[in-house]
């Protein structure tokens, strides 16, 4: 088995993984101690004030999965860790805490790239894991990326946002009307009461680059295009309203650039994965369209959608040599 770290962003996760019989990912244990309320309290993450919260909660996380799974260091083939990208101090809690168990127990080090976990999420299944080719859908709140998925070892990058994520946007929206960070859950639940109040207001949002040739993406033009519609509706605004034609307009973005990589690649498997991927309507709306093209679609349980150390788990023991590698070739952002 091996004790894998996840540490990026507001949360210390840990997780004992295994290979299953399926050639899947099986979950031994799993703990995790969250700063998320520090980051709500703040509206924003603060880097330095959760780097400490991780350094003092590495250490017991850690030993209760390795308790709640009664493993010892002989149990454990080798640690992983998240190597980035992510915030640096929450990066380097988990690397140097992971170096140095490596070297006390003397085991083997896997540094993992966290957006290439995210898509071996779809791996942590007992039942039924995705085959080749796939196209592969990242969307969390730094990431927003698609890559053809050839087979196993072979991953290239199609595109991404060219500005905002995903979930900054969300989360950008959220803000706008007046929601808590990180606001993508609540704009769910704004639109699931806009369509079952069955509300008639009906905003018209932009949708960015639906046309382009590339697989690029952009979100900010429709984040300010909230920002307008904000400031011009001020106290007729409604925010379910918005929440739903914000919703609708990414869906019908992601989905376009998802087809257009799938027809492109002959793919026939679609995996989607990061946080946003557990937003019911970008759910149902990816599985209806699948299922119409014959293309059979994998989202991970909504807790391995976000953040979490199974999936850093999955990447070290389906893709050891592999797990490293930058998912946009571009970015450079590993620890070590
Ligand atoms: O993957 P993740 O946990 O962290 C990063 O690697 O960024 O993604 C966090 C993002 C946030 O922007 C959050 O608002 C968004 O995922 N998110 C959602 C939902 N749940 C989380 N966005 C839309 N709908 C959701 N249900
Ligand atoms: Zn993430």
């Amino acid at each position: 088995m091996i004790l894998a770290i996840e540490s990026t962003f507001d949360e210390i996760g840990a997780a004992l993984v295994e290979k299953n019989s399926i050639g899947g990912v099986r979950i031994i244990s799993s703990s995790i101690a969250s700063s998320a309320a520090i980051t709500a309290k703040y509206g924003g993450a603060v880097p330095e004030i959760l780097a400490r919260e991780q350094a003092s909660m590495i250490v017991p996380v850690i030993e209760e999965c390795m308790l709640k799974a009664k493993a010892t260091k002989e149990d454990i083939e080798a640690v992983a860790v998240t190597n980035g990208p992510g915030m640096i101090g929450s990066l380097l809690v988990g690397v140097e805490t992971v170096k140095a168990i490596a070297y006390a127990w003397k085991k083997p080090l896997l540094r993992v790239n966290h957006m290439v976990a995210h898509v071996l999420a779809n791996w942590i299944d007992e039942t039924r894991i995705p085959g080749f080719p796939a196209i592969g859908l990242v969307i969390s709140g730094g990431h927003t990326d698609l890559v053809h998925l050839a087979q196993f070892d072979k991953w290239e990058y199609l595109g991404g946002t060219r500005d905002d994520a995903v979930g900054e946007a969300f989360d950008k929206v959220a803000r706008l009307l007046g929601l808590p960070y990180p606001g993508g859950a609540l704009i769910q639940k704004l639109c699931d009461e806009y369509i079952l109040d069955k509300e008639n207001t009906k905003y018209i949002l932009p949708r960015p680059m639906i046309h382009d040739e590339s697989f690029d993406m952009s979100f900010s033009g429709l984040k300010t295009a909230v920002t307008d519609l904000v400031k011009t509706e001020e106290g007729n605004l409604k925010p379910k309203a918005v929440a739903y034609a914000f919703t609708m307009a990414v869906c019908e973005v992601l989905v376009e650039k998802c087809v257009r990589a799938i027809e492109a690649t002959g793919a026939t498997n679609f995996v989607m994965a990061g946080g946003v991927a557990a937003n019911k309507h970008i759910r149902e709306a990816f599985v209806a369209k699948m299922e119409s093209l014959g293309v059979e679609c994998f989202i991970p349980n909504l807790k391995y959608c976000t953040d979490n150390a199974p999936m850093i788990g999955a990447a070290a023991v389906l893709k050891p040599e592999l797990a490293d590698l930058q998912l946009r070739p571009e970015s450079n952002l590993k620890v070590i």
